[in-house]
């Protein structure tokens, strides 16, 4: 890869948040990068990390939370030595996100206009005019109906979707090279999800830009991903290309969330989707060996030791499991296939 179409670089990303009952390691040293124009899709189960993991790269973490890493790169400014004020100007700017909740980031106090306007001109040398123009371009590129009402509206006046369609506005303002988007269409019904999910691509293949997408969605992945991390209490347990890992789950933990999903045919009888038995481990304190063998229909004695290696497949497809690959059969893979684009 050329050097310069790296965009991200994250390694041995660590978030550590103080609580009463001890130390909470929420992300435990992760490391994945992304290029321009290229979709990271980071998945898991509810709590392994997700969103902090976002709020990290933002630099948005709640304030008690600490962040450690080896190397938090971002087109080649190195963020860990940045001054707040140099984040600020990126943030926004260069980088976006998108938040798990509309109303995190909209303002109820001030029409979507204010908002919009405020943003462009925090960073960029427009007019209002301008700032204005740059957002009705953005509503006809997201599909927003009679754009010129809308900007007068306060938030709490839209819809749902609407709100969605803000906040990618928002986010969009400026061009950023990097967007983060938390969760950004669960809380829509599945066409309005459908549609958005499609503008966010064009956007990106528009413009380049790189997305972190975060959802524990697997049909969403499916659709949007390049590359996928799956994130495990605090770790990323497996990640590679999104056919590789959907083809050849190899970390058992994949295995389990790509046995959930509903394939047609296979649930059509069920009332239930199967899940997971058992709950993730508490993220207080230090644990030792493979986080998910509690859990592990494969788990073994070795699987208690301090250091479980990082198996990387020479296509790039990794993963952290004292089994090898092939171990595990071809049993899962007839339904495998039918998971795809
Ligand atoms: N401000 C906070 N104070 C204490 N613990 C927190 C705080 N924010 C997050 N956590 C804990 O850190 C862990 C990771 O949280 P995070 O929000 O990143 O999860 P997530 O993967 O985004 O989950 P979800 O899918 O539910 O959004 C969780 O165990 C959560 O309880
Ligand atoms: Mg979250």
């Amino acid at each position: 890869m050329n050097a310069t179409d790296m965009l991200l670089d994250v390694r041995g990303l660590r978030i550590d948040i103080p609580t009463p009952k001890g130390m909470l390691h929420a992300v435990r040293g992760i490391d994945f990068s992304l290029k321009r124009g290229e979709t990271l899709c980071l998945v898991g189960e509810s709590g392994c990390g997700k969103s902090l993991t976002a709020m990290a790269l933002m630099g948005l973490l709640p304030r008690k939370a600490l962040r450690r890493a080896d190397m938090l790169n971002f087109q080649g400014t190195d963020m860990l030595s940045l001054p707040e004020r140099a984040f600020n100007r990126l943030r926004g700017d260069r980088m976006a996100m998108i938040f798990q909740e509309p109303m995190t980031s909209l303002n109820p106090a001030l029409t979507i206009e204010q908002q919009l306007i405020d943003v462009h001109r925090q960073h960029r040398n427009v007019s209002v005019k301008e700032a204005r123009e740059r957002a009705l371009f953005l509503f006809e590129k997201i599909g927003v109906s009679a754009p010129t009402e809308r900007l007068k509206q306060y938030p709490h006046e839209l819809s749902g979707g609407l709100r969605q369609r803000m906040m990618i506005a928002m986010a969009l303002m400026c061009g950023p090279q990097l967007l983060l988007a938390d969760e950004p269409t669960t809380a829509l019904d599945v066409t309005i999800q459908a549609e958005l999910l499609r503008v966010l691509r064009n956007l990106q293949e528009e413009f380049g830009m790189g997305l972190i997408l975060i959802t524990h969605d697997l049909g969403v992945v499916s659709r949007m991903a390049d590359r996928v991390a799956i994130m495990y209490a605090g770790e990323i347990v497996e990640q590679g290309d999104v056919h590789q890992v959907f083809n050849r789950p190899s970390h058992p933990y994949t295995r389990g969330l790509l046995e959930c999903l509903p394939i047609p045919g296979r649930h059509k009888h069920m009332t239930h989707l199967p899940s997971i038995p058992g709950v993730v481990p508490s993220l207080i304190g230090d644990f030792v060996g493979c986080a998910f063998r509690e859990r592990c229909q494969y788990a073994e004695e070795r699987c208690a030791a301090p250091e479980i290696d990082w198996r990387q497949l020479p296509d790039g497809q990794g993963y952290q499991c004292i089994h090898p690959v092939d171990s595990f059969g071809a049993m899962h893979s007839a339904a495998m296939h039918e998971v795809s684009r």
